[in-house]
Parts: structure tokens; C-alpha cells; sequence
């Protein structure tokens, strides 16, 4: 058979090519190693094989499965006490706050001194602040990346992705902030790693993806060290890459093993991950990212709390371009959790003539508003950058 997906996205620097002809017996265990069950063939380029469902009609069962993923009744942190865009300059501020603190407490590491705890906690208060204001403002900011500063970025995502997720799921206050902390630090060891690894634009070796691997383990040392942490917060960094089939680093514990927690970071960790542009690879959009997880769902992610994740992000989350009707697309700024296909959406775009247009906020939960959400779109493949319009 011809293998055109390897299913294995969530491994954003693994040292396996995804695609290709299949040749050996040995291959096909290479790949049984790496952890996957199940994989994308062309039936074009190769063998078929009778059992499988063909892409389109998985695409559309996916569709139809994040559709009917809305939220019946009213879900715990909604938050939108002010409007997206009065919270914007507030976020902003917190957001880099944050990346500044975790770019200092980075450095301590690196300098073999104590991590500031207190500031650490002082950033996830302010951005749980944010998120009760209005969770579309961080949700936004988390989208506009440099491909340069990705572990801060990333690291402070996922801290932002935890706060939205417990606060959706009513957790309490002080287990919110916890998480946040467990967020903002998951991936500390990530600074021990050598420089020429953590950054090769290339595949990695399997000797330099093993060191890779053992970020985690740098990053369990750093906090079991470091006074004042929650032992929650700990579990986050601890957790993150184990997967509930056994299959995860970097102790491969099993499904029992892995606490509630630790399987929210895993789906907030690939969810960030994936939709991050990075120097050897483009990021997904969001809702394709989303489907991603639903797939990842049958051996490796939490299935419950992959669809607790969707229906807090909703089946249109917040940073996805859309098609509108009258010939309209923009980017959601504010999704619906009640309603997914009528979020609030800045357009900017006429998809007749190619051209943007001057940028206009409609609520499509309006009664008033004229405006219909046709689809998605991918901007990557249209080359519409929608950072500005966030
Ligand atoms: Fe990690």
C-alpha cells in the first residue's frame, strides 16, 4: 500500500518521513512502533484495503460529528462580561507580560538558579482575569505568532487553552490556577535540550529525537526542585506527552496512570502544537486541527474530554477564516459555544474579486445580521495572512 498520512501529527519533529510506498515488512514495524494504529492510504498510488473508510466519507462524519457538538445548555465560563474587542489592549498586555515572565524564568533555568514561582502565579491570575472578561481576547492573541519565539509562545498557549478548558468544565479557582501554572512551565525542560536540536529545521536522527524526547524528564527535575508548586502544576509538565494507549514518552503509562489533568494538557499541547506555524512547517487551521483530534481520540487522547474540548472551542473556534454568504470571508474573533455556526467575525475579505475590503465586526448571532457562515476556509493555501484582522 501507499501510506499518504502517517496520522502522526502530533509529533512535530519525529524522525519518520509520513508518506510513501511501503516496501518491507520491516517499514510496516517501524511504523507499528512509532505508536500508530491507524494511517491514510492513496489507493491511487497502491493497494486498497477493503476495511477502511475512504477519506471524503471519514471527512464528512467528522463534519457531521463537530456540527452536533454544540453546547445544550449553559456551560460554565462563557465569559464575555465586556466585548472581545474592548478586552483586546488588556490581553495584549497580560499575554506578553506572561511570555516575559516565562522568557525570565527560562533564563534562571539556563543559569542554574531558583524559578521565580510567585511571578509565574502572579501572570496566571492576570490571564484568568482576562479569560473571565472575555476568553476571545487571549484565545485571539494566541494566534499571532512568530515562527522565532515558539516555546514561549507555545508554553503560555497552552497555559491560556488549560484556563478556557477547566473554565469550561466549572473547575475551581484554585485548580484553574494550577493549571494555567502547569501551562505556562510544561515544557521548561525544553531549555536543556541543545539549541542545534530543539531548532534543526530538518527530521531528527533518533538519537537527537530521543534527547528531545527527554524534555520532559529535564523539565520533571527543574520542578520537583522548585518550592511553591502545586503538585497539579507539576503533573502537567509530567503528563503532557503520555498518551492513554500506552504509547506516549516519557514513561509510556497506561490509561489508569494518567490523571485528568495530564490528558487535558495532551489535548491543549497537540491542539496549540498543530495549528502553530513553524519554520519547517505550516499550521493547520483550527477546525482542521479539531478534526485531528477527534481522529487521535480513538487510541491516544481522551475521547470525552476531546469532545469537552471541542464544544468549549466550538465546531468554529476563535482564529478560523470563514466563508460568509454575499460573497463575504473573515476570521472569527468571538466563537458561540451555544450556537457554532453564528460566532461574531471581523470580515475583511470580498472572496469574489480576491481583494480585501474594509474591515467590518458583525455578530451572525444578530437578529439583524444578513450575513450566513457558508464554511471554512484554509488561509494558508488562499496566502491570507489573518494575523492583522485578529
Ligand atoms: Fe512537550
Amino acid at each position: 500500500m501507499y501510506v499518504s498520512d502517517l496520522h502522526n501529527h502530533w509529533v512535530p519533529k519525529n524522525n519518520a518521513t509520513r508518506s510513501g510506498k511501503i516496501g518491507s515488512q520491516a517499514t510496516i514495524d517501524k511504523i507499528k512502533k512509532l505508536g500508530i494504529q491507524e494511517l491514510f492510504i492513496d489507493t491511487e498510488k497502491g493497494l486498497d484495503c477493503p476495511e477502511g473508510l475512504p477519506a471524503d466519507e471519514q471527512k464528512q462524519v467528522q463534519a457531521q460529528q463537530l456540527d452536533s457538538l454544540q453546547v445544550q445548555s449553559d456551560v460554565g465560563g462563557v465569559g464575555k462580561r465586556v466585548s472581545v474587542i474592548e478586552e483586546h489592549d488588556r490581553a495584549s498586555r497580560r499575554y506578553l507580560a506572561a511570555r516575559n515572565v516565562l522568557d525570565g524564568v527560562l533564563n534562571d533555568v539556563k543559569n542554574h538558579q531558583s524559578i521565580d514561582v510567585v511571578a509565574v502565579e502572579a501572570s496566571s491570575e492576570a490571564l484568568l482575569e482576562s479569560l473571565e472578561s472575555n476568553e476571545n481576547a487571549l484565545a485571539c492573541l494566541s494566534h499571532i505568532r512568530s515562527k522565532d519565539s515558539y516555546l514561549l509562545e507555545h508554553s503560555v498557549n497552552v497555559g491560556i487553552l488549560l484556563g478556557i478548558f477547566g473554565r469550561s468544565l466549572r473547575l475551581e479557582d484554585s485548580i484553574l490556577k494550577e493549571l494555567v501554572i502547569g501551562g505556562i512551565l510544561h515544557d521548561i525542560g525544553k531549555i536543556l535540550v541543545p539549541d542545534a536540536i530543539l531548532h534543526k529545521p530538518g527530521k531528527l536522527e533518533s538519537n537527537e529525537w530521543e534527547e528531545m524526547k527527554r524534555h520532559v524528564t529535564y523539565g520533571e527535575k527543574i520542578l520537583d526542585v522548585t518550592a511553591g508548586l502545586s503538585d497539579l502544576s507539576r503533573s502537567i509538565c509530567r503528563l503532557h506527552h503520555e498518551r492513554l494507549d500506552g504509547t506516549g514518552y516519557p514513561h509510556g503509562l497506561k490509561e489508569s496512570e494518567i490523571n485528568r489533568f495530564g490528558r487535558m494538557a495532551a489535548i491543549c499541547d497537540v491542539y496549540d502544537a498543530i495549528t502553530a506555524d513553524r519554520v519547517y512547517h505550516e499550521g493547520m487551521a483550527p477546525d482542521m486541527a479539531l478534526r485531528k483530534l477527534i481522529e487521535w481520540s480513538i487510541f491516544h487522547l481522551d475521547k470525552n474530554l476531546v469532545y469537552d474540548f471541542i464544544r468549549c472551542l466550538s465546531a468554529y473556534p476563535v482564529g478560523s477564516l470563514v466563508q460568509l454568504s454575499r460573497n463575504r470571508a473573515g476570521v472569527i474573533i468571538q466563537a458561540n459555544r451555544r450556537s457554532p455556526r453564528h460566532p461574531v467575525v471581523r470580515i475583511f475579505y470580498s472572496s469574489t474579486n480576491r481583494l480585501q475590503v474594509e474591515p467590518v465586526v458583525v455578530d451572525l448571532a444578530d437578529k439583524g445580521c444578513t450575513y450566513d457562515l457558508v464554511g471554512t476556509l484554509d488561509a494558508r493555501q488562499l496566502g491570507i495572512d489573518i494575523k492583522p484582522f485578529l
